[in-house]
């Protein structure tokens, strides 16, 4: 059994040394010097395992003007091919591939060579709507089994996905269809919320009819094939599946450095998302790698992580890595109070879950349960756990370690959307500091910076955080917008600038402290103060805005926002609740302001930029700092 019992004083949990050992990462400090030493080399042994039409004859050709990184150059493969057929192949066709829980109760399982027939009739499907290589194609479902196979069935095509999460609003995924401008829309009839049923359908043809570039609408069947009358353009999945029945099974089709994978929209600090874009064959090594060597996948794990496939985190660990690594995945629909508290806690008893792979928020929601609920389970088969998405509190980190046996590694992991993998992380094998997201992965050079000169800080001063070097899932584009790509890379030079500050200690264990940008991260989601803005500027009562995210004890951060109302409606002002309702119809459920102050006007430099720096203070009760461009 694994011993991160603390060891010292200092609240430093050291593994034991025998499952540090046998673990993929026995030894993190000589592994990480040999990979800065030669990243290639190291980068190279991993491409091996994976599996290739033509290898490459260049690993990485980075260009320093561009910023940008070819991965793996001369090679042709496929993801889908290296998810899929390539288990199958080597005999694991009836090893379970997906586990399914849905939002009522009810389970599927899906084998290796299930999910890969259904992906290849899926594929067999899209082809039939005009879709191949290089063509776009926005997903917008529940998290089923379809949404994962329409995934591997885009990168089987070698199709572009933008998968958009199934919770925002039309109007947030009509201006997500309006930037990608996909062939090919797919949704489902309905979606199922805390039992409730919700309009999917509705939502995506609201969406469509701003969106022109979709000539073909595909609905899946939530609960069987969907009844409904069908609008121009739009086709049953069980339609087309039925036409493509007798069809040879469809080959995947070979892709190169410079191929896309998927467009993945996240908020930044401009009003409008940005689709940020990652290859191919370098996030398939980048996401392979990370998953077996940071989670230790083996045969016989039950791998379950919380994440929605339609965020970065489904996309690289929920789908990609870990089928990638031919794990067992456990998908659940739905949220983890629904029915009771005890929806992760059963899962995990029932399917015998070997890796659980966390948020904050949801820890620290089942922590307010309270201890009976995980004390109801046998969490006996669990033997590491993760978490992402924003800083894991030591509170909550000692309520999970000790709820969990008290013997588990706790994985906090630090990543992003534009990284595409993990990229700082404890191992099973090293020490762990409640608080602290640990070291680089291996080939990873990440550092503490001071902002205005770009050069490292000293141990314990916070600073900004920076990669200096390219890794292989690295973004290589802003979709349409190159520009802001380029500025990843130009606020430090040469270095790409992640948003977020930290500190490092003396053994070189980053501490995330948050982000220096106007992002918000409320329970992990990301969201832009701008974005929150200019949906509550649309309000026709409402003549200005400002959002900020003001710290909570459950969602780590929560919206706030100070309107000023026009003239015109000062005599008949706007409830709190049609506001939150008109940001929720604008943006989504995710975006909802919690706390809304209707003020006269707003503090502004003299050039007319909103300070939220002034008001956060103000909210704090901190000192508001240095007023002196405040134009009144
Ligand atoms: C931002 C990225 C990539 C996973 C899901 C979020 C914050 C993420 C941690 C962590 C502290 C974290 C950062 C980052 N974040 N993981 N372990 N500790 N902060 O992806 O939506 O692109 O958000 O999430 O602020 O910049 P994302």
């Amino acid at each position: 059994m694994a011993d991160h019992s603390p060891k010292s004083p200092s609240g430093l949990f050291v593994p034991s040394p025998e499952i540090a050992h046998k673990s993929r990462v026995p030894d993190y400090e000589g592994l990480y010097a040999r990979a800065v030493a030669d990243p290639l080399s190291f980068w190279e042994e991993r491409a091996r395992l994976l599996s290739f039409v033509r290898p490459h004859h260049t690993l990485l050709g980075w260009n320093p003007e561009t910023f940008e990184g070819r991965w793996l150059v001369g090679a042709q493969g496929n993801i889908s091919f290296n998810a899929l057929d390539r288990h199958v192949a080597e005999g694991h066709g009836t090893k379970v591939a997906l586990i399914w829980s849905g939002d009522g109760g009810e389970e599927k399982a899906l084998t290796y060579a299930e999910l890969l027939e259904k992906t290849i009739r899926f594929a067999q499907a899209l082809r039939s709507q005009g879709v191949g290589k290089g063509d776009r194609v926005a997903i917008f479902l529940p998290p089923t089994p379809d949404q994962v196979v329409a995934m591997l069935a885009c990168a089987r095509l070698g199709a572009i996905h933008a998968v958009v999460f199934s919770g925002f609003s039309q109007a947030a995924l009509r201006s997500r269809l309006e930037d990608f401008e996909p062939k090919v829309l797919v949704t489902a009839d309905i979606a199922f919320r805390r039992g409730k049923r919700v309009p999917l359908l509705d939502t995506a043809r609201k969406a469509r009819e701003g969106a022109g570039s979709v000539t073909s609408l595909i609905i899946v069947g939530r609960e069987g094939a969907f009844g409904g009358e069908l609008l121009s353009g739009e086709h049953r999945l069980e339609d087309l599946l039925d036409r493509v029945r007798h069809e040879a099974p469809l080959p995947p089709e070979p892709m190169g450095a410079d191929d896309p994978l998927f467009v993945l929209y996240t908020s930044g600090t401009t009003g409008k998302p940005k689709g940020i874009v990652h290859m191919h064959l370098g996030y398939m090594l980048g996401t392979f790698a990370t998953t077996r060597e940071i989670f230790d996948i083996r045969d016989s794990d039950v791998y379950f992580c919380v994440a929605d496939p339609g965020w970065i985190t489904g996309h690289s660990y929920v789908v990609y890595g870990p089928l990638l690594n031919r794990a067992t995945v456990l998908l659940a629909e739905g949220t983890p109070e629904y029915p009771d508290a005890g929806r992760h806690w059963s899962l995990i008893e029932r399917h015998r879950v070997s890796i659980y792979y966390s948020t904050p928020t949801t820890i620290r929601l089942l922590m307010r349960q309270g201890d009976e609920w995980p004390a109801k389970f046998d969490l006996g088969s669990l033997r590491i756990l993760g978490s992402v998405g924003e800083p894991l509190n030591p509170e909550a980190w000692f309520w999970f370690h000790r709820v969990t046996g008290g013997h588990l590694p706790i994985l906090d992991t630090w990543w992003q959307t534009e990284t595409g993998m993990i990229m700082i992380t404890p191992f099973v094998s090293t020490p762990e500091k409640p608080g602290s997201a640990g070291r680089p992965f291996p080939g990873v050079v990440a550092e503490v910076v001071d902002p205005a000169t770009g050069r490292e800080v000293k141990p314990g001063e916070s600073g900004t955080v920076v990669i200096r070097t390219p890794w292989p899932s690295m973004f290589r584009t802003v979709f349409r917008d190159p520009e802001r790509y380029r500025k990843y890379w130009t606020e430090i030079p040469g270095a790409f600038f992640s948003g977020d500050s930290a500190r490092r200690d003396e053994d070189g264990f980053f501490f995330f402290l948050g982000r220096v940008d106007d992002v918000i991260k409320v329970a992990g989601h990301r969201l832009g103060t701008a974005e929150i803005e200019s949906a509550l500027i649309t309000h026709p009562h409402i003549a200005e805005a400002a959002a900020i995210g003001k710290p909570h004890d459950l969602k780590g951060e929560i919206i706030k926002v100070f309107v000023v109302l026009h003239p015109h409606a000062e005599k008949n002002p706007p409830g709190h609740d049609e506001i939150k309702k008109h940001v929720r119809t604008e943006l989504g459920g995710i975006a909802e302001p919690h706390e809304i102050d209707i003020v006269v006007s707003l503090p502004k430099t003299r050039s007319g930029k909103i300070m939220r720096r002034v008001l956060k203070a103000r909210e704090m009760g901190l000192p508001e700092g240095d007023l002196s461009t405040l134009e009144d």
